[in-house]
């Protein structure tokens, strides 16, 4: 077990939050220079490697992954219009663009790897941290990206196979997503640059897929052309709110369904510690990604609604698919279908890179068994293939590290892919939607909560971004509003998220409460706290 008996001059309590009354003494963590890996054991937040631009394919690429393809049908379905539909996308977008802008404050403060285990250990104190991370560890991160596979072993399937034997056999979908799995995850462990640069790759093909979807959808409403003719519904004549809902529970279905496309935009988070400037890059990254996305989605629903009869969007749960059909024949609906595989796999080519660290991030706290969080696949000599001098060639430094090959939390990479993999076997769809949902907007807003207490607390805490307080509380009203209707509506599947939380308990008192009175929170020690002028 990890020692914790960093020697320190000062106490714990008030170096909690060493105020820099000055501020001077503050400097960008992770300036140009610093060297470039660490040998001896080693730690990603010193071979800081992601720019503004890795920053945002990575959430952009994580959050476009299958719902603006598939989740129109329940958005619309529960909105009743069009119309409502559309503003339904549009509070989602605002909602989740709320909950980033308010995220990239803390994360802006607090610019360490591990995202809200350590925003909410400094708030609460350990044990929120901790609860979080035995969550996220064990289920949030894994079923997220379960599901991503699962709908990426779909469509894989029905591009290729057929939708037939989608429907026999779950069993195809389920080795395909394994497959897909598979490859993420040897993928991220080879390199960071490697698991980067796919990321990249993918992110540019979806903005590319969602404007083909724009253009098409408009060129189409306007011209009439289309392999299945004009558009059905003339657009022209749309009742946009004929039919509007007004039960409640009905948009806060709605909005669940258009949150999960959203979803994702916590995880830059989870990887501040290697951003090589986080205190500008983060809060940039974060309103930049989440404008993008914003307006791609409003823009693409506006496109199905052009082209497709809205029968046809609410019966379809691969509304993309049958948009592909529609224009461009049954080529069309192949290719939308390989589109959505090719999304959906790099939205969990990032997931896996960030809960990759958010592991690791856990094995270095002493939360989970110090092999976790290390580098490469054993102690002091990471395994990893030297990489020096002209004979590296520029293909092999293009997917390594400056570190070489294997340099990446490959045991938490390991048990991530585990895990994800038990889910995909064993998990059934709506129990693990449900259990996402509710579990992770329970630590949404305590989260964003404990951005209000951390201003109250600690008003002079250095914060390079401040978003308006007005974001915060909207975004802790709407996630209130939101679990209080899961709540009543399946009070049973709510027991069981706290019931799992609360058995976190224990392990809590095991993993934490035996460091013994030197133990302390590494996220806490000096290399971090230092930079805020102390010694
Ligand atoms: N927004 C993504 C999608 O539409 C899902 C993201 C899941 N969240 C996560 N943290 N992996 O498929």
């Amino acid at each position: 077990r990890r020692s914790y008996s960093v020697s320190s001059a000062f106490d714990f309590a008030p170096a909690l939050f060493p105020l820099s009354a000055s501020g001077a003494g503050y400097t960008a963590i992770g300036t140009p220079g610093t060297p470039a890996f660490d040998t001896t054991g080693g730690s990603l937040e010193k071979n800081k490697s992601l720019t503004f631009l890795n920053g945002l394919s990575l959430i952009v690429g994580l959050i476009i992954g299958s719902g603006i393809f598939s989740s129109p049908a329940s958005v619309n379905t529960n909105a009743g219009s069009p119309g409502a539909a559309l503003i339904v996308w549009a509070i989602a977008g605002m909602l989740a663009w709320t909950g980033a802008a308010s995220y990239a404050e803390l994360g802006g403060a607090i610019p360490l790897n591990g995202g809200p285990q350590v925003y909410l250990s400094k708030i609460y104190g350990e044990w929120a941290g901790f609860l979080f991370t035995w969550c996220a560890v064990m289920v949030l991160k894994p079923g997220s990206a379960a599901i991503i596979a699962i709908i990426f072993g779909e469509y894989m399937v029905r591009a290729f196979v057929g939708a037939d034997a989608m429907e026999t056999s779950v069993w195809i979908n389920k080795i395909v997503a394994l497959g897909g799995l598979i490859l993420v995850t040897a993928l991220n462990c080879v390199s960071t640059n490697l698991g980067r640069r796919s990321t990249d790759m993918f992110m540019f093909l979806k903005f590319i897929a969602l404007l083909g979807v724009t253009v098409t959808g408009i060129v189409v409403a306007i011209t009439g052309l289309s392999y299945s003719g004009p558009a059905s519904d003339d657009w022209k004549t749309i009742g946009w709110f004929e039919g509007t809902k007004t039960d409640p529970s009905n948009w806060a279905v709605a909005l669940y369904a258009g949150l999960w496309a959203y979803d994702g935009w916590d995880n830059t988070n989870y990887v501040t510690g290697e951003f090589i400037n986080p205190q500008r890059d983060l809060p940039r990254t974060i309103h930049t990604a989440l404008s993008l996305v914003v307006l791609s989605y409003l823009m693409a629903n506006v496109a199905y609604f052009f082209v497709l009869p809205v029968a046809t969007i609410n019966s379809s749960n691969t509304v993309a698919v049958a948009f592909g059909r529609f224009v461009y024949g049954p080529v069309g609906a192949l290719v939308l279908a390989l589109v959505v595989c090719g999304s959906c796999f790099g939205s969990l080519n990032a997931t896996t890179f960030t809960s990759g660290r958010l592991v690791y991030a856990a094995g270095k706290e002493g939360y989970l068994p110090e092999f976790f969080g290390r580098l490469g696949l054993s102690k002091n000599t990471a395994i990893r293939l030297p990489l020096r001098g002209s004979r590296a060639s520029r293909f092999t430094k293009f997917i390594a590290d400056d570190a070489g090959f294997f340099y990446t939390p490959i045991w938490a990479m390991l048990l991530n892919a585990s895990l994800t993999a038990v889910y995909v076997v064993i998990g059934d769809f709506s129990t693990l939607t449900t259990f996402y949902g509710v579990a992770g907007y329970t630590f949404y807003f305590f989260t964003v909560l404990g951005l209000i207490i951390l201003r109250v607390k600690e008003p002079n805490l250095e914060r390079p971004y401040k978003c308006w307080i007005t974001t915060p509380v909207i975004f802790c009203c709407v996630s209130l509003f939101l679990l209080s209707r899961a709540v009543f509506a399946q009070p049973f599947q709510t027991l069981i998220v706290v019931a799992f939380i609360i058995a976190g308990v224990p392990l809590y008192w095991w993993r934490v409460g035996s460091r013994g009175k030197n133990g302390r929170q590494q996220s806490m020690d000096w290399k971090f706290w230092k930079r805020w002028g102390r010694n």
